[in-house]
């Protein structure tokens, strides 16, 4: 949470962009990470010039048109999602400390804060703010009055901050430097010709380079404009691992679409295609080359706990059902906020599997870090390379989806089911689980899915216009069984994040033991339907679920497989979407409940790529 962006450059590129060019393409770029408040600091003719505004970017923007700053060639900008204090202007960062010659952004938050501004305020400290964060300014101010030196009084001052921090600061009277360090927080550092960037992720720099260097934990990094120097907290000297950024500008573009959402909607049959690629050897055996765990150990697998949150752990639900299927290996799925408070049961033949498009969900990074702790093997399935959860896994799987830039997760929750799909096929090989045949009828009909994905959004109108006519709907209810309940809480997840309506997801034979009695006359419920291919029982069940409801005055909107004629009669709506093997068809049914949630926003006119109170990365716990 919370975007970081650093800059710095030669004056003759001010010709080309000054500082604050570069920081305000960045944070347009970051600002799904946290959109409360905006500011930005530079650095030009020995003072700092600052702007901070709360709400959106644009405020910010507004805010620089009317008092504009003097050109400049270093800087630091940041986007917020408030923690320590409201949204407010006073609160929106940088923040000051050594009398308004420093200037500081943060991500993360500082624990100990309270006991250091008690012993700040009585050493005669005075704040503007309720953050935590210009806590830290004043302690890195107090550190640079002792040593006159930007990057030393910052170890110094990292050194007395419990909790987790991306810090980045600039000094007036160090006009040649821009220091950041960082503690389970996440940075990289974009590297250019004459000048040098900073961002909490690429997408901060990706219009300037595409050349960058990751950090690891508990390192301070040094900018210039010629040079990147790395050292660790205790000061000794560190290498960062330099990397080539292998998307575009263009993939992190709305492209034509009216938001980002609607685009990433539209991208799910590339991304799943995307995440399928290249997993074959000649003779379509499955190879995951980026698994890093060797073959004997995964095949000693006792028991796969997967980790996740939000959407992510829906993904994780969906693989349960196919990985145990398929393997016979017993598969656990825990929100990664609640597993290493309940003293897990885990030992070396556990394989502890995460699930996240971030890679920095703080949650999942420290259950992770617990699971390895208690000796268990680590595997990421993962979308953004080289974030921290993979980079401290054993193994890593990663989507190939690219950017996911809305807030609402879409494509990376198909990419997930589909790797996790990889994942229990692989297994499965390893173990002589499934017949070589066998996987390959599962691989040809998973590579069949992006054809039906596509499928389904160009026949999207008639559930677009249902949501339409739904904008004023106070509640709506999914239910689903088997895979259909997870695609069932990702619906009801979609519509409350996006559309602020009250929505749950049940799974279906849930429903006589208590949500029935939320049924009255009109309440929509959506229903995701199993194929009648599948386990006869199971449909059947969820055809008597669908008739339970209408009969207490439901009106009932069906997803359910081509050709399903048993439920066209029950429902109000009916959505087909194409057939498929039952255990796939989360990646078929999911569609038609984001298109929905999607259009029903819209309708009411909010923003789509960023809800109300969230951001993409929640990198605090
Ligand atoms: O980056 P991650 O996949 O780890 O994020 C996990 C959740 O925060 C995320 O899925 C969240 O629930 C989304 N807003 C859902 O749309």
């Amino acid at each position: 949470m919370c975007g970081i962006v650093g800059y710095i450059g030669l004056p003759e590129k001010i010709a080309e962009h000054q500082a604050l060019d570069v920081l305000l393409e960045g944070l347009r770029r970051l600002e799904y990470r946290g959109y409360d408040s905006a500011g930005v600091a530079t650095v030009a003719g020995g003072t700092i010039e600052a702007r901070k505004k709360s709400g959106k970017l644009a405020n910010l923007i507004d805010e620089i048109e009317g008092a504009p700053l003097v050109p400049a060639s270093l800087g630091i900008g940041h986007t917020r999602w408030a923690t320590h204090g409201g949204p407010t202007d006073q609160n929106a960062h940088p923040h000051f400390g050594d009398d308004g010659r420093l200037a500081v952004i943060h991500n993360g938050i500082i624990e100990n804060f309270a006991e250091l501004k008690q012993k700040l305020s009585a050493a005669g400290h005075t704040f503007d703010s309720q953050t935590d964060t210009e806590v830290a300014a004043k302690l890195l101010g107090e550190a640079y009055q002792a040593t006159g030196d930007l990057t030393e009084a910052m170890r110094q001052a990292v050194n007395e901050l419990d909790g987790a921090f991306t810090l980045l600061a600039v000094h007036t009277e160090a006009p040649d430097r821009v220091v950041a360090a960082r503690r389970n927080s996440p940075l990289v550092v974009g590297l250019g010709e004459g000048e040098n960037f900073l961002g909490s992720d690429v997408s901060g720099f990706i219009d300037f380079t595409r050349e960058a260097v990751e950090l690891e934990q508990d390192q301070i990094v040094t900018i210039t404009t010629g040079d990147v120097a790395i050292i660790n907290f205790d000061g000794t000297p560190a290498e960062g691992k330099r990397f080539h950024i292998n998307w575009d500008a263009s993939a992190a573009e709305k492209g034509g679409y009216a938001s980002f959402m609607e685009k990433e909607i539209h991208e799910q049959p590339k991304a799943v295609e995307d995440t399928l690629l290249g997993r074959t050897d000649a003779s379509g055996k499955l190879t995951l080359d980026e698994l890093r765990i060797s073959p004997e150990e995964l095949k000693r697998t006792s028991k796969i706990i997967v980790l996740a949150c939000g959407t992510a752990a829906y993904a994780g639900t969906v693989a349960k059902y196919a990985i145990e299927h398929w393997t016979r290996i017993p598969v656990e799925v825990e929100l990664a906020h609640e597993f290493r408070y309940r003293d897990p049961i885990i030992d070396e033949t556990t394989l502890v599997v995460s699930i996240s498009q971030s890679g920095e969900t703080m949650d999942t990074l420290m259950a992770v870090r617990y699971a390895k702790e208690q000796g268990a093997r680590t595997l990421s399935i993962c979308n953004t390379n080289g974030s921290t959860i993979p980079r401290e896994s054993d193994a890593v799987l990663y989507l190939h989806a690219g950017p996911e830039i809305a807030v609402a997760s879409t494509k990376a929750f198909l990419a997930m089911i589909t790797a996790s799909y990889l994942l229990g096929l692989y297994l499965a090989q390893l173990r002589g689980q499934l017949f070589s045949g066998q996987i390959s009828d599962i691989l040809a009909d998973l590579h069949k899915i992006p054809g039906k994905i596509q499928t389904i959004l160009d026949g999207a109108e008639p559930i677009k216009a249902l949501a339409r006519g739904m904008a004023q709907t106070p509640s709506v209810l999914f239910l689903g069984r088997h895979v259909g309940f997870p695609v069932a809480m990702e619906g009801a997840l979609k519509l409350k994040e996006l559309a602020y309506i009250h929505a749950e997801g049940f799974a279906a034979g849930e429903l006589k033991h208590g949500p029935i009695a939320l049924i009255e006359e009109g309440q929509p419920v959506f229903v995701v339907v199993p194929s009648p291919r599948g386990r006869d029982s199971l449909h059947s069940k969820v055809v008597s679920n669908i008739q339970e409801v209408r009969a207490r005055g439901a009106k009932t909107i069906t997803v359910a497989e081509d050709g399903d004629d048993a439920v066209t009669e029950f429902s109000e709506n009916v959505f087909f979407v194409p057939e498929t093997q039952p255990l796939l068809m989360p990646l078929l049914t999911t569609v038609p409940l984001q298109i929905f949630a999607c259009a029903l926003a819209t309708e009411k006119g909010y923003d789509v790529d960023q809800p109300r109170n969230l951001a993409k990365s929640v990198t605090v716990e």
